[in-house]
């Protein structure tokens, strides 16, 4: 395979930390490589924020968030550069698209059609949303006007995973730029690329020095230095739920707020009255967009006995269309997953999935040797306590589990310790609504798999997927607080 490093010129991209404003080195000289996972090769080496580093930026944050044109300006203001930072996206939307697809393995059309434009449509929003954000009068005495508005919570500290570099980021910074916060954004370490990106034309759109700080680093460096920040006030995280605990953990030393997004292990429960080719077309992009590296990928379909047989076959079918290759290469419909550590995580969970009895109906085996590839895999015969029905694979592996009634259905479905997503395939509309209510997720799809939309709220109904949303008018809830004034009048 031939190297990206012909084609694709790095030289522009930002490798340093931002701070205040100022690009500058880690105090340590310590930088880290982040690698192309198509091919393993080095794409570019990033500095790296430790301790000092993000003490330093979170002083820049606290500074910009108190003194200085951010403090002052408008939301109307605010909005204006959020508004000029997301054309500046859509500008230069081939080169981000580019930078991302490379850094994570995407696939370029998937990065065009979906990472892209979730992030720059975010943005938009949450600018639309920057001069609307009111308080409310409220009558209590005659001699007092008393009233209540909402006040930037903070300086956010923002950790956010490798699947969705771009996307996560701005899910977070957006929001809390609307509201007037400051924000100090820690991406992953296997992804760093496109969050320099945004810090660089954050400041050319006219973001304030100090209101957005990017560190790069590593959890157990800068993001546990974060999350145990004293000058911190939200921590907002996507990621697994080890570390979401031990974030929920370090923000009790303080009482900072937190946003945990975590993981998932979607249902989605295929009734026999469904319109059957397009549960099997949906559920396969739900399974497999990604490479399955999705929080609410769907991960254990539960098929009612009548139609499991043609489902599964179905389902099996539609993986080996799949086109695993360079995401580079434009007939690519599936890229590798993110790193060695991850692959080696999902061989693992195939080969539990065989031990434990359940039959891999398509795929389970590594593709090639270089780069992380592994084929689209489909497991029937899943019983409900298999390793592989109950923990999040996060890879392309799909487990398959039968039903006779709905009861059953619902059990397995509500059978995990997660509970981000869930969805329903049914031409019974009646069942469509009695199901929506008792499946155990912040969103339930009902005949669709997987559509997100900026405007509604995201996230899990606590356990293994955590507790906060994302999105929608919730974030502006999330990264703002209530002040209460009391005017003592004379009247
Ligand atoms: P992770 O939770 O360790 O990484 C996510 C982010 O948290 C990264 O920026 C990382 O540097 C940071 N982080 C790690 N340890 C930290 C700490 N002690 N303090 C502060 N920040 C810290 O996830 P990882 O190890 O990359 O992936 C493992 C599993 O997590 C995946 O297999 C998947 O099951 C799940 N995951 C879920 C995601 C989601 O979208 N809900 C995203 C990424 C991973
Ligand atoms: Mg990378």
């Amino acid at each position: 395979m031939s190297s990206v490093l012909d084609t694709v010129d790095l030289s522009r991209t930002p490798t340093r930390l931002l701070i205040g404003g100022e690009w500058c080195e880690s105090a340590s000289g310590k930088r880290f490589a982040t690698l192309n996972p198509a091919t393993e090769e080095v794409l570019l080496e990033v500095a790296e924020a430790g301790a000092a580093e993000v003490d330093a930026a979170v002083d820049a944050a606290q500074a910009a968030l108190r003194k200085g044109p951010w403090a002052t300006m408008t939301g109307a203001e605010r909005g204006r550069i959020l508004h000029r930072l997301a054309a500046l996206m859509r500008e230069r939307s081939e080169e981000l698209v580019l930078l991302e697809s490379i850094d994570a393995g995407k696939p370029l059309a998937a990065t065009r059609r979906m990472d892209l434009p979730a992030a720059i449509d975010c943005l938009e929003y949450y600018a639309g949303w920057a001069d609307k954000i009111t308080g409310e009068v409220v009558p209590t005495r005659r001699d007092a006007l008393t009233y209540i508005h909402r006040v930037p919570v903070g300086v956010v500290g923002a950790i956010v995973p490798w699947n969705f570099p771009l996307m996560n980021a701005v899910w977070k910074v957006a929001p809390a730029l609307a509201c007037g916060c400051t924000v100090v954004l820690k991406p992953a370490e296997l992804t760093p690329l496109s969050a320099l990106w945004l810090g660089r034309a954050a400041i050319e759109a006219g973001l304030p020095a100090g209101v957005l700080n990017i560190v790069p680093g590593f959890g157990a460096g800068a993001g546990a230095a974060l999350v145990s920040h004293p000058d911190i006030d939200k921590i907002a995280f996507t990621g697994s739920p080890q570390t979401g605990q031990f974030i929920m953990r370090a923000a009790a030393e303080h009482i900072t707020h937190i946003g945990l997004e975590l993981g998932g292990k979607s249902p989605c429960v295929v009734f026999a009255d469904a319109d059957l080719e397009a549960a099997i077309r949906q559920t396969s992009s739900g399974s497999f967009f990604n490479a399955g590296q999705v929080c609410s990928a769907a991960t254990r379909v539960i098929v009612e006995d009548s139609i499991h047989d043609a489902f599964v076959e179905g389902l099996a079918k539609r993986a080996k269309t799949l086109r695993l290759g360079n995401p580079l290469d434009s007939a690519t419909t599936m890229g590798p997953v993110i790193s060695q550590r991850q692959m080696e995580r999902i061989l693992g969970y195939i080969d539990a999935g065989r031990k434990e009895g359940a039959q891999a109906v398509c795929g389970g085996h590594r593709v090639g040797n270089a780069g992380y590839f592994i084929e689209p895999t489909v497991f029937a015969g899943v019983g409900k306590t298999m390793k592989i029905a109950q923990e999040e694979i996060f890879g392309p592996v799909v487990s398959v589990m039968r039903f006779s009634d709905e009861e059953q259905a619902l059990n397995l479905a509500n059978g995990t310790a997660y509970s981000l997503a869930a969805a329903v395939w049914t031409r019974n509309i009646d069942r469509g609504h009695r199901m929506s209510h008792q499946l155990n997720a912040g969103t339930v799809w009902v005949n669709t798999y997987g559509p997100t939309d900026t405007r509604l709220p995201w996230g899990g109904m606590g356990g293994q997927s955590g507790i906060g949303r994302d999105l929608g008018r919730a974030a502006i809830d999330n990264y703002t607080e209530q002040k209460t004034v009391w005017l003592q009048t004379r009247a």
